[in-house]
């Protein structure tokens, strides 16, 4: 038997101290990514070991499916309602706790469940603080049918906000193209430095075939941030 990949010590802090967050009683929001993988390892162990009362959703396919594999109960954020807390990854904060996610083709269903809760918490080592977002290709989720013309309709959004990056379809190892748990494809948008996300959001958000970008704008209130030497900061 091989033995279990080793914990990342940055993102074990930040899980860490993003579990002792979480109250009795709380619906709760899970998000999706290697930490917030880990996160859900915590919070398992805590629910088991203070046998906590929760009511969970997820952001995606995978991590209910790790959450149910470790004995918690996820339900349809629809029988939740409103939710009290959501713990997600991100692939870039900055000072303003403005994101981009998606890296894990998830930010569609992490949206929806961010933008349900009161609370929004990010965990991520320290490699995801930026001073300024775009480093990391934006992901913009958009419908199969008629993406070639939608990735046009951006290509010309770009074009008009002065900014570099033609889409590109995100793919398997095989070729295909990665299918998200909403069944759309991912074009990620190799940007350089967005100097007005807000500008950007609005003008993806009005083109037919996106249905969401990995932008998240006034979304975060937390980020909690984990050091290689087991300390976090927040942000
Ligand atoms: C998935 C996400 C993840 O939260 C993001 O990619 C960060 O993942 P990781 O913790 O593995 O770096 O947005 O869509």
């Amino acid at each position: 038997m091989t033995d279990p990949a080793p914990v990342d010590p940055a993102k074990d802090a930040a899980a860490r101290a993003a579990v002792a967050l979480v109250e009795n009683g709380m619906k709760l929001g899970l998000g999706t990514g290697s930490t917030a993988k880990i996160f859900v390892d915590r919070l398992a162990e805590r629910v088991h070991a203070e046998g906590l009362d929760l009511r969970l959703a997820s952001t995606s396919k995978a991590t209910a499916d790790q959450a149910r594999a470790l004995g918690l109960v996820v339900e349809e954020l629809d029988d939740l309602g409103w939710m009290d807390l959501t713990i997600d990854g991100a692939d870039e904060v900055d000072p303003d706790l403005n994101l981009i996610k998606g890296g894990g083709a998830a930010h569609l269903r992490e949206k929806i469940v961010a933008t349900a809760s009161d609370r929004m918490v990010v965990v991520a080592d320290q490699g995801k603080v930026v001073d300024c977002l775009g480093a990391f290709k934006l992901p913009v989720e958009v419908i199969p049918f008629g993406w070639a013309s939608t990735r046009t309709h951006i290509e010309r959004v770009l074009t008009e906000l002065n900014m570099p990056g033609r889409p590109v379809v995100r793919r398997e190892k095989d070729g295909q193209p990665v299918i998200t748990d909403e069944q759309n494809y991912i074009l990620d948008l190799d940007l350089g430095e967005i100097h007005d996300a807000p500008a950007l959001a609005r003008a993806l958000n009005a083109i037919a075939g996106v249905v969401e970008h990995g932008l998240f704008l006034n979304i975060c209130q937390l980020a909690i941030i984990g050091r290689p030497d087991g300390s976090v900061v927040e942000l």
